[in-house]
């Protein structure tokens, strides 16, 4: 009953939104002659006749079936000139826009059109037509940089621009959100429904945002060749989930190719590559697998490490079959021909699955002309009396007929050449910030008021204003203009004086016709001395006072010199050699790392006799400091690679942070090939040794581990929000959170962390981490976030519950000798779902805790390993489960009355989060979503 009643809340939520999209849907029937309502998909096109009036509308010899789009297409000149469609968008927001090209009549000889594609300043497509009756269809994800785009047509090298088609479907949140999209819009290469019911694409109304799903029976020449023996279509017409990113059309997932014989093979040929792409695979098992049944299998071709070596086992990648996996490379270099291949893994008794997939190639965002340049055309422009049929960018692909552009990028506009054209008005006061400009041609105008100010324009070189109205001075300041060869300014009615300066041999200057406007006389000389004579005081007031300023200043600077020095020898005995972080000064200053002598540390750890673990880079020793100190020392086994900048890296940080649940720096050696970090000593080893050591002496009870858990959360939530910036400690595990003497738990070995940032590209860093604690999410697509922490964190807290570790080994029934390996969050989440706690609670706990506090415990780590890091808590919000948890256990919460309840209802909040709604208040018995 309340499973229906959230799946129709679902439902319910659902349609508002799909509707509101299809009334943002822009269609555009070039050549249409009127505007209509698409009969097979309800969708209202309209004609571009009234907004586009340059072209001709042609109507087609060979239409293309029966679709009302493509009766017409819009031929435009062919000439030195784009020619555009400008369509609305809101900024930052991600649309799909698709133009499409039908030519429809037969050309004799075979020379049909080939022309260039532009959306704003990018270079989109070469649109090369080869055959009268096919649907050439260029599409590409953008998010929009502004309020509007321009597509354009131009540069065609042979026939005409055409177009039949333009559409644009606006996305919702982050679907085809990318790293990379300051930069780089996606173009769309292929995008690929398996098992299609016919040859035709799906698209809207099944899918919602109006994608074009191609067939995989589309017989189009190297499309989907080489197909392995033994590839059989399936299909379903159950409800599949597809919550995930992309919103894949249902109807899309409910088909697909599955390789009966072990193995799935395509090859097919990608436009425009080699090139980096972004690349999605969707899967969703819409097989029934008996009991004994799995479906595993592994990426063969195109050979990437990191993925090539993932296992997909659909249904648990996705948390149940009839749903979505959506698992997807964030930045790939691909050739011009794709080979890819999947292949079951020996273990699996089903061969693989495949339901779809997309390939869109990364384009460069071309530069816009500077806005400012831009902004100063448009002023021009409406002084006109007539109208411009100037569209898009002024000077990319082709600069309008009246300007020209200098090479620079973003592009600057060097001229201006609006002679004779009737403009009417004052002369814009934009004009001074085009910087770029040496020639400015406004004669033969109705121009009237002043002349603006236009002291910025100094590599003016030719300035026409003659034959206009303007009135007012000839500022002074155009005179000093460098490279000014030509100024005409005669027939207006400029008044005052001319300046001198601009009365030399090499300069045109023509200034006829003005009656008002006259040449200096020799009284001004005079003025200029008397004015000169003022500056010089002035100079000589200023330069006084400077040299006294400079005085004091020198004397400051020797005291803070002196400071300086005392700092560094209060923090360091020896100057950092040669490395970087010797000039950020301010580093050392803290006065909390300092620099020890190998010599000093090997008399401290006995000559290295007494080794107590394993950090990320070399074996860590303990030592004793003359001054009593226990220390743990972290040394540097491999110093050559990549040691060095780790070990800056490392210093640089942890003398930055300071806090009571994370281990802290005493100080750092290095010394020719010897690079050492010292550690405070922390007497009780670490988490993992307590959890799964040999000892069970080392009991810990769950109040006790509840303990470190939080010690444990609120360290890793200082490096998530005390430090700026933010720190992703990327390796959480048991082995590396510490227990003090007084087993208060604090978090190690994070030096690596800040590096994130520059590895995120890199595939190799991909590994990074830990098996069992990886997130899946990061793993499968590199986007590293504080999640990535807490996902590993909540399988600390599953081994913290259970006792088990994150990956075991347990032996099959039939004694095959091959074990099957478990993790710790399906095991789990399996167990949780069914309600099932009191399995997974440690047997050592067995009987002594409270079952509500596991609950909240629980609870919380499920939703910590969620697949979707959105879905996945905070660590402050951890934090408070495990103080809720604690007060639960402590008995300090009423038991018998709010304790139970809050247990119950924790129960409910699980469950509802494996049905993917967010969080709706259960308080009352009644449904209402709440914002999380
Ligand atoms: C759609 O309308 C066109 C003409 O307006 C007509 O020729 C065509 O048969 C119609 N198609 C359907 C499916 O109704
Ligand atoms: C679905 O699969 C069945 C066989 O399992 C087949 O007969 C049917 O034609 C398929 N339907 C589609 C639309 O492919
Ligand atoms: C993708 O990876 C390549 C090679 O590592 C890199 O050069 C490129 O900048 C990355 N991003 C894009 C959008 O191409
Ligand atoms: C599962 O496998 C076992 C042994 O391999 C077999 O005895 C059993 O019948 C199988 N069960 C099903 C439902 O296939
Ligand atoms: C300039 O001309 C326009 C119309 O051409 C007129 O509206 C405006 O008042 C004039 N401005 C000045 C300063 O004369
Ligand atoms: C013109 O002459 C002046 C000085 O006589 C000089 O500073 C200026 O650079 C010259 N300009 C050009 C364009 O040759």
């Amino acid at each position: 009953m309340s499973f229906v009643s959230q799946f129709l809340l679902i439902f319910l939520c659902l349609i508002p939104s799909i509707l509101s999209q299809v009334t943002e849907f822009t269609s555009i029937d070039c050549g249409a002659t009127t505007s209509y309502t698409d009969n097979t998909t309800g969708l209202p096109w309209i004609s571009d006749s009234i907004t586009n009036n340059q072209g001709i509308s042609v109507r087609l010899e060979n239409t293309y079936g029966n679709s009302q789009q493509y009766q017409t297409r819009r031929d435009f000149p062919t000439d030195n000139k784009k020619y555009c469609y400008t369509l609305t968008t809101q900024e930052r927001r991600r649309y799909i826009v698709r133009a499409t090209f039908v030519y429809g009549t037969s050309v004799s000889g075979g020379t049909y059109p080939k022309f260039q594609l532009y959306l704003d300043a990018t270079k989109w497509s070469t649109v090369t037509v080869m055959e009268s009756s096919r649907v050439y269809v260029n599409e590409m994800i953008i998010r929009a940089q502004s309020s509007s785009i321009d597509v354009c047509l131009c540069c065609a090298t042979t026939g005409s621009p055409f177009i039949s088609t333009l559409e644009m479907r606006p996305l919702n949140l982050s679907m085809y959100a990318t790293d990379y999209e300051d930069d780089f819009y996606l173009k769309v290469a292929q995008r690929v429904n398996f098992g299609a019911p016919s040859q035709e694409p799906i698209r809207y109304p099944d899918d919602p945002y109006d994608r074009i799903w191609e067939s995989d029976l589309d017989r189009r020449p190297n499309f989907l060749v080489g197909v392995a023996p033994g590839t059989e279509r399936i299909n379903t017409t159950r409800n599949i989930n597809v919550n995930t990113r992309e919103y894949p059309p249902v109807k899309v997932m409910q088909t697909a190719v599955v390789g009966t014989k072990g193995s799935l093979s395509y090859r097919l040929n990608l436009e425009d590559f080699p090139a980096n792409a972004r690349a999605y695979a969707y899967f969703a098992e819409i097989e029934d697998l008996g009991v004994n049944e799995t479906r595993k299998f592994k990426m063969e071709q195109p050979y990437m490490p990191d993925y090539s070596n993932a296992v997909v086992n659909i249904a648990e990648n996705a948390n149940g079959s009839y749903t979505l996996y959506e698992p997807s490379y964030m930045n790939v270099t691909l050739d011009f021909v794709l080979t890819f291949s999947f292949v079951k893994t020996r273990d699996s008794t089903r061969g693989p699955l495949l339901s779809a997939m997309e390939i869109s190639r990364y384009v460069n965002i071309g530069a816009k002309t500077d806005q400012q340049d831009v902004r100063s055309l448009n002023a021009l422009r409406l002084l006109s009396q007539s109208e411009w049929t100037d569209e898009g960018d002024p000077c990319i692909p082709t600069n309008w007929e009246w300007v020209t552009c200098g090479s620079s990028s973003p592009p600057r506009i060097t001229k201006i050449l609006l002679s004779g054209k009737n403009l009417k008005g004052e002369i814009p006061p934009e004009l001074k910030n085009m910087e770029g400009l040496t020639e400015l041609w406004l004669d033969g105008n109705s121009l009237n008021g002043t002349i603006p100010d236009i002291s910025n324009l100094v590599n003016l070189k030719i300035l026409h204003l003659e034959n206009n109205q303007l009135t007012g001075h000839l500022p002074s300041y155009v005179g000093s203009f460098p490279y000014l060869q030509e100024l005409y300014i005669q027939n207006n009615s400029l008044s005052g004086e001319i300046p001198a300066s601009l009365l030399r041999g090499n300069l045109t200057f023509r200034y006829e016709g003005n009656p008002r406007l006259r040449r200096a006389t020799k009284t001004r000389n005079k003025l200029v001395v008397g004015t000169s004579v003022g500056v010089l005081a002035i100079l000589f007031v200023l330069s006084i006072s400077s040299i006294l300023l400079l005085c004091r200043f020198r004397a400051n600077k020797k005291k803070s010199q002196r400071n300086e020095k005392g700092n560094s020898l209060r923090t360091s005995t020896r100057p950092l050699t040669g490395y970087s972080i010797a000039r950020g000064g301010s580093l050392m200053d803290d006065g909390v790392a300092y620099y020890i002598q190998l010599s000093d540390i090997e008399e401290a750890t006995n000559s290295f006799s007494k080794k107590i673990g394993k950090g990320s880079f070399g074996p860590v020793y303990y030592g004793k400091m003359k001054d009593g100190k226990e220390v743990a020392v972290k040394t540097m086994a491999d110093s050559s690679s990549h040691g060095t900048k780790q070990f800056i890296t490392e210093v640089a940080l942890l003398s930055r942070i300071h806090h009571r649940n994370l281990v802290p720096l005493i100080g750092y050696c290095e010394e020719e090939h010897q690079r050492m970090l010292v550690y405070e000593y922390m007497h009780n080893g670490t988490l993992r040794d307590h959890i799964h050591g040999s000892d069970n002496q080392k009991h810990l009870d769950w109040l006790a581990r509840l303990r470190i858990a939080e010690d444990a959360a609120k360290g890793l939530e200082y490096l998530h929000t005390g430090c700026n910036p933010s720190i992703i400690h990327r390796d959480v595990k048991t082995s590396n959170i510490l227990l003090d003497i007084n087993m208060r738990a604090k978090v190690s070995d994070f030096g690596l962390s800040r590096q994130a940032e520059e590895d995120l590209t890199h595939i190799s860093s991909v590994a990074r981490g830990t098996v069992g604690y990886l997130d899946p999410e990061y793993y499968a697509n590199q986007q590293l976030t504080e999640k990535s922490d807490v996902y590993s964190f909540g399988v600390v807290l599953l081994e913290l519950i259970s006792g088990r570790k994150p990956v075991w080994t347990e032996e099959c029934g039939s004694g095959s000798g091959s074990g099957s390996d478990w993790s710790i969050v399906h095991w789990a989440r399996s167990l949780i779902r069914k309600g099932d706690v009191l399995s997974i609670i440690d047997p050592t706990m067995a009987g002594t805790v409270k079952i509500e506090s596991i609950w909240r415990i629980a609870e919380v780590a499920i939703q910590c390993v969620e697949q979707h890091s959105s879905s996945r808590p905070r660590m402050q919000e951890i934090i408070l489960a495990i103080q809720d948890a604690t007060k639960i256990e402590k008995g300090t919460d009423k038991v018998d009355t709010s304790g139970s309840s809050k247990a119950q209802s924790s129960r409910k909040t699980l469950l509802t989060s494996f049905l993917d709604i967010q969080s709706p208040d259960l308080s009352n018995g009644s449904l209402y979503p709440s914002a999380r």
